[in-house]
C-alpha cells in the first residue's frame, strides 16, 4: 500500500516559538508518510531551531528570506507559494497570524502566504492569555472566513512559562491527521461514513451547594480524542462532556452536562447509535440533598454529606433491551490490579469490550497527554504500546470501524 501522503508537496512555514521543536518531529512524521516537505524558517524560527537542522530532516535547503538570492534566483517566491499542494503553518504565532489576517507582506513567510493559491493549515501556538485577546480572536475569525484551516491550539502547560491554558501548539500527530483529512478524497479513508458514534468524555461534578462540587482529575482528553478521531474518519459523532478545559473536537456535536444524572440523560436522548464509547470519569456518588444556599461553616459542628449512588450509564446502556448499540465500550480507570479489575468490569457492565488504563498518579495518565492501554474483549487482552492520547483514540476508532465492517453500504 502506498503511504498515506505519497508524493504530495508541503511547503511547512516555522514561526518563531518555543513549539518550533516540534516542527522538527512534524517533518519526520510527514515525510514517513511519503510527503516532499519543503521548508521556509522564518527570522524569528532561527531564534528556536537551526537552518541546519530543518534541512537535514526535510532533505532540502530551507529557506530563510526574501532576499536570501539563492530563493530569488532558484524558485522565486511566487513559483515557491505555487508549487507545492499544501502550505502548513507550524507553528503560527500571533504575529503570523495578524499579518496573514492583515494581508502584509514584508518578509518570505508572508509574502509566500498572500502569494498561494493553495490551501493553508495553521497550527496555532502561543501564551493563552495572547490567544485570548481580542485581537488575535479577531484574526481567528477574519481567517477563518478567508478559508484558512486551523489545527489547535490545545488546552495544556506552556513549556515556557508552566502557564496553563489554551495555547500549545497540536501535537506532530494531530497535525498530521488534520493534513491527511485534507488530501482524503470524499468516502476515501472514511470507515465510519455513516455511522453514528457516542462518546462520554470528562468529569462529572456534584453539587454540595452552588458553589462547591465533588469531582475527579479527569481532564476529557483522551474521550475528546476519540470523539474528534471518530468524525474525521467520518462518522456522526455526540460528544456528552462533563465539565472540561477542553475545546468542542471538530466534527462533533458536543453537549455539555454537569452531573451523572445530566450526563446519563443527555447520553439515552443521543441513542440511537451504532457505537458508543464511553470515557467519561462519572463520579459514583452524588450529595442526597445539595444545599440550595452556600453551607455556613460556623454552623455548629462539620456538616453531613450523605451520598446518594448515581446511575451507571455505561451499565445502564449496555443492558438496553432496545435501542443497545451493537458495540458498547467502556474504560477502566485502575490504580492496582489493571486487568484482573478490567475483566471484572466487563463482565458486571455487561459491555463489549473495556479499555483499561493505569491512573495511579505516577504515571501522569490523569490530566497528561500519554496513554497506556489494554484491550480487554472476550477474546483475550491487548496491550498496547504507550502512545500519546490521540493516537490511543485513532488505534480505537480503527478497531471500533473494523468491528461494524467497514463502510456502510
Ligand atoms: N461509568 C459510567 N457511569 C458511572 C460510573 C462509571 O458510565 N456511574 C463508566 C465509565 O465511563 C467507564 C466505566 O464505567 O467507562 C468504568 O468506570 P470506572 O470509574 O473505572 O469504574 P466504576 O464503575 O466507577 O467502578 P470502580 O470505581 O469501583 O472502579
Amino acid at each position: 500500500m502506498q503511504p498515506m501522503l505519497a508524493n504530495r508537496r508541503i511547503l511547512l512555514i516555522i514561526g518563531g516559538g518555543i513549539a518550533a521543536y516540534k516542527s522538527l518531529d512534524l517533518i519526520r512524521r510527514l515525510r514517513e508518510r511519503g510527503a516532499q516537505v519543503r521548508c521556509i524558517l522564518t527570522r524569528a524560527g532561527h531564534e528556536f531551531v537551526t537552518p541546519l537542522s530543518v534541512s537535514a530532516l526535510c532533505g532540502e535547503r530551507v529557506f530563510t528570506d526574501l532576499f536570501d538570492p539563492h530563493s530569488e534566483f532558484d524558485v522565486g517566491h511566487i513559483r515557491m507559494a505555487r508549487d507545492t499542494d499544501l502550505v502548513v503553518v507550524a507553528p503560527a504565532t500571533a504575529d503570523l497570524m495578524a499579518k496573514m489576517s492583515g494581508g502584509h507582506a514584508d518578509d518570505l513567510a508572508s509574502i509566500v502566504l498572500l502569494a498561494t493559491d493553495k490551501p493553508v493549515l495553521l497550527a496555532p501556538a502561543m501564551n493563552p492569555r495572547m490567544w485570548d485577546h481580542h485581537a488575535t480572536q479577531r484574526n481567528v475569525a477574519q481567517l477563518g472566513a478567508d478559508g484558512i484551516r486551523m489545527i489547535g491550539p490545545n488546552d495544556g502547560e506552556m513549556a515556557e512559562s508552566g502557564e496553563r491554558g489554551v495555547g500549545r501548539m497540536a501535537e506532530p500527530l494531530e497535525i498530521v491527521a488534520a493534513i491527511e483529512g485534507l488530501f482524503a478524497k470524499p468516502g476515501a479513508g472514511k470507515p465510519l461514513a455513516g455511522r453514528r458514534l457516542l462518546v462520554t468524555s470528562g468529569p462529572t461534578h456534584e453539587p454540595i451547594d452552588p458553589v462547591r462540587y465533588l469531582a475527579n482529575r479527569s481532564s476529557g482528553k483522551q474521550g475528546h480524542a476519540i470523539a474528534a478521531a471518530a468524525a474525521l474518519a467520518g462518522a456522526e459523532v455526540t460528544l456528552v462532556s462533563g465539565p472540561v478545559h477542553l475545546p468542542d473536537p471538530a466534527g462533533a456535536k458536543t453537549i455539555r452536562v454537569t452531573t451523572a444524572r445530566d450526563m446519563l440523560a443527555a447520553v439515552e436522548k443521543a441513542l440511537p447509535a451504532d457505537a458508543a464509547i464511553f470515557a467519561a470519569a462519572v463520579a459514583d456518588w452524588g450529595i442526597a440533598a445539595p444545599d440550595q444556599q452556600k453551607i455556613k461553616k460556623n454552623k455548629g459542628g462539620l456538616p453531613s454529606l450523605p451520598l446518594v449512588e448515581n446511575p451507571d450509564i455505561l451499565a445502564t446502556v449496555a443492558h438496553l433491551k432496545s435501542n443497545r448499540p451493537k458495540l458498547v465500550i467502556g474504560f477502566a480507570a485502575e490504580t492496582e490490579k489493571v486487568i484482573e479489575h478490567a475483566k471484572a468490569k466487563l463482565r458486571s457492565k455487561g459491555c463489549d469490550w473495556i479499555v483499561a488504563n493505569d491512573v495511579s498518579p505516577q504515571g501522569g495518565v490523569m490530566g497528561g497527554d500519554r496513554n497506556t492501554v489494554h484491550l480487554v474483549t472476550d477474546n483475550g487482552v491487548e496491550s498496547w504500546p504507550p502512545q500519546t492520547k490521540a493516537e490511543v483514540a485513532r488505534a480505537l476508532v480503527a478497531r471500533v470501524a473494523e468491528a461494524l465492517g467497514g463502510e456502510r453500504p
